[in-house]
């Protein structure tokens, strides 16, 4: 498409840590979008990438991830219409613990695993004082740079392993990436420039879901084009493994178990697209009732599972697909971007 409306185009998206993360691939995939497309949505969201970029196109972006910190973000950056973090909320932030005997779950589970005991106690004490925020959009947005800071401090930005505070004291990886010892409140304060100048109003009535995808969609109306992401088997589709940490110091978990190595909440969420036994009929369901938006946009890699033939045969009743492909030269395109193999958007277009 033809970038009509450029006034928002310098907004910058603060880069994401996410794995499967599309942010490289926004100028790609905004190329098959319909000049006469208004409502978009983002089914499985992430870091929001996408859905910024489709904001800043002008759409009406109804975004949605069933996790609750990628929620957050999406209330944060799509569909809060311009409120941002002010000296005196920082302060809020900022001061003592409001309640030390509720707030000090990251403490008692993740000091000397994730974090040093300092950092623990201030992103339990900051955990306390969000709701002090006058605004939603304000809670949320505090959240999300806590999350992105919290992604900073720990090698490789996830929380599927051990090693954090092993790597944070080894001067080779601590030069490498010196955020493996800096305090989360440097970090958070280092981030918030960046957040803060990246809100905007597109005029439109954006709305951020956090739900399973296959129970929002017949509940939805009018939308004109869906972007599919979903997680693939074979590359990462674990997301709550691997992010576990920050869902759980969104929610604050009263009621889990915290279970393995890297205590890891349970029971999980359920998906339905991160297993190989439920991935297919999970695709199946999603394009059933996927029906009443006209145009689809589908990304894959060739290392996902199910195969591409699987894909388009699940896909071929309900719509004509046309397969568009960009080949990765490096690695550095997230989830299964090996050097050679590519990245595929499934162009779908009613019959
Ligand atoms: C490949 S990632 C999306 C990445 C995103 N496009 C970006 O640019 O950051 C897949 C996402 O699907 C979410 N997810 C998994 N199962 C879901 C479900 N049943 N409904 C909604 N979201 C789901 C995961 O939490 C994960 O964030």
């Amino acid at each position: 498409m033809l970038f009509k409306d450029t006034k928002y185009l310098d907004f910058k998206f603060p880069e994401p840590q996410y794995l499967g993360a599309k942010y490289i691939h926004r100028g790609w995939i905004a190329q098959y979008i319909p000049d006469d497309v208004n409502t978009v949505l983002d089914a499985f969201s992430g870091s929001q990438s996408i859905a910024y970029m489709l904001k800043q196109l002008g759409k009406k972006v109804i975004t949605n991830d069933f996790l609750s910190f990628n929620n957050l973000t999406g209330k944060a950056l799509i569909e809060n219409p311009g409120f941002i973090l002010e000296k005196h909320d920082i302060e809020i932030l900022f001061s003592d613990n409001s309640n030390p005997s509720e707030f000090n779950l990251i403490d008692k589970l993740y000091s000397g695993l994730f974090f040093r005991h300092e950092d623990s106690v201030f992103a339990d004490s900051f955990r306390s004082n969000v709701h002090k925020l006058n605004n939603q959009y304000k809670q949320a947005l505090a959240l999300t740079i806590m999350c992105r800071s919290m992604t900073r401090k720990v090698t490789m930005g996830h929380f599927a392993h051990t090693q954090a505070l092993v790597y944070a004291a080894d001067p080779a990886r601590v030069k490498r990436n010196r955020s493996l010892i800096r305090p989360l409140k440097e970090l958070f304060t280092d981030l918030l420039p960046d957040y803060n100048a990246a809100i905007f109003d597109n005029k439109q009535k954006n709305i951020s879901y956090n739900k399973n995808i296959l129970e929002l969609l017949p509940l939805l109306k009018d939308i004109d084009l869906v972007y599919f992401d979903p997680p693939y088997c074979n590359s990462h589709a674990d997301y709550q493994s691997f992010y576990h940490l920050l869902e759980t110091y969104v929610e604050y978990w009263k009621d889990k178990q915290f279970v393995n190595g890297t205590k890891r909440y349970e029971p999980k969420r359920y998906s339905g697209f991160d297993k190989n036994s439920e991935a297919v009929s999970s695709l199946k369901l999603m394009f059933e009732r996927a029906n009443h938006i006209p145009n689809w946009l589908i990304s894959y890699n060739d290392r996902s599972y199910p195969d591409i033939d699987t894909m388009i045969g699940l896909i071929e009743p309900y719509r004509n697909v046309k397969i568009k492909r960009k080949t990765y030269n490096t690695g550095r395109g997230g989830k299964g971007s090996v050097a050679g193999s590519s990245e595929i958007l499934l162009v779908c277009t009613t019959k």
